[in-house]
């Protein structure tokens, strides 16, 4: 199977037991952990910050993908980075500076990724791949878990893939490529098949409301990722 990588996203679980929801999607099979940070600013939500990233970070190992749904970004980078973030993604809009957020991600170790939504144009990448470690393309308007996948962000996933491939065989370095939202059993090998390698699921994880649940969802989204990949 090609190395593909599931990543639970925390804005569906259960907040009164986050700590062992963690635990019981990393023993299910998840490979990461998205954590979903929303300011009722940036997005019409609002939902959690550096603590709770810090309480639930004994609970695994796995690497935690923080997407700073917020605006401004720079200010709680510090944070989410001694709060123990791998990795950290802000959307294109939400800063004034992309190449300083950038910098300022990875001035503490962390890894940094930027993010866009749907009507966001990839121009934004043009000068700044030798900055970013990931690439994120949301497949919904941020701000809610449950929706459903905009079929525009296939052409878009290709777009990036071909790019991410040609920086690569230039350079020999690795972008990974995360799509977000609405992303299910029955539509991820298409997602992958445009070119995806990191796939966040929020409602369909945890929707199927137990450990069994989740390892059986888990396992059935990499195994098509997988045969999705393996098409390219
Ligand atoms: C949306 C969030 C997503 C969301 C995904 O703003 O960034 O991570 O939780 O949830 P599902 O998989 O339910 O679309
Ligand atoms: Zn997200």
């Amino acid at each position: 199977m090609q190395r593909c990588r599931i990543a639970p996203s925390i804005l569906s679980a259960d907040f009164a037991r986050l700590g062992e929801e963690v635990r019981d999607v990393v023993s299910a099979g998840a490979d990461w952990i998205h954590f979903d940070v929303m300011d009722n600013h940036y997005v019409p939500n609002l939902t959690v910050g550096p603590q709770v990233l810090k309480a639930i970070r004994p609970y695994s190992d796995v690497p935690v993908d923080v997407h700073l749904m917020i605006e401004p970004v720079d200010e709680l980078i510090p944070a989410f980075a001694k709060a123990g973030a791998d990795y950290i993604t802000f959307h294109c809009e939400a800063s004034r500076h992309i190449d300083r957020t950038l910098q300022l991600i990875r001035s503490f170790g962390v890894k940094a990724g930027l993010v866009f939504n749907p009507a966001t144009p990839l121009s934004y990448l043009d000068y700044e791949l030798d900055n970013v470690d990931l690439v994120l393309l949301m497949s919904v308007n941020p701000g809610f878990g449950g929706q459903s996948f905009i079929p525009s962000t296939l052409e878009k996933v290709c777009e990036v893939r071909r790019r991410l491939d040609a920086y690569r065989a230039q350079t020999g370095r690795e972008i990974l490529l995360e799509v977000d939202g609405g992303v299910k059993p029955d539509n991820i090998a298409q997602i992958a098949e445009a070119g995806a390698d990191t796939f966040v699921a929020g409602s369909a994880v945890f929707g199927a409301g137990s450990p069994e649940g989740y390892r059986d969802v888990i396992t059935r989204m990499k195994v098509a990722a997988s045969e999705g990949m393996a098409k390219k």
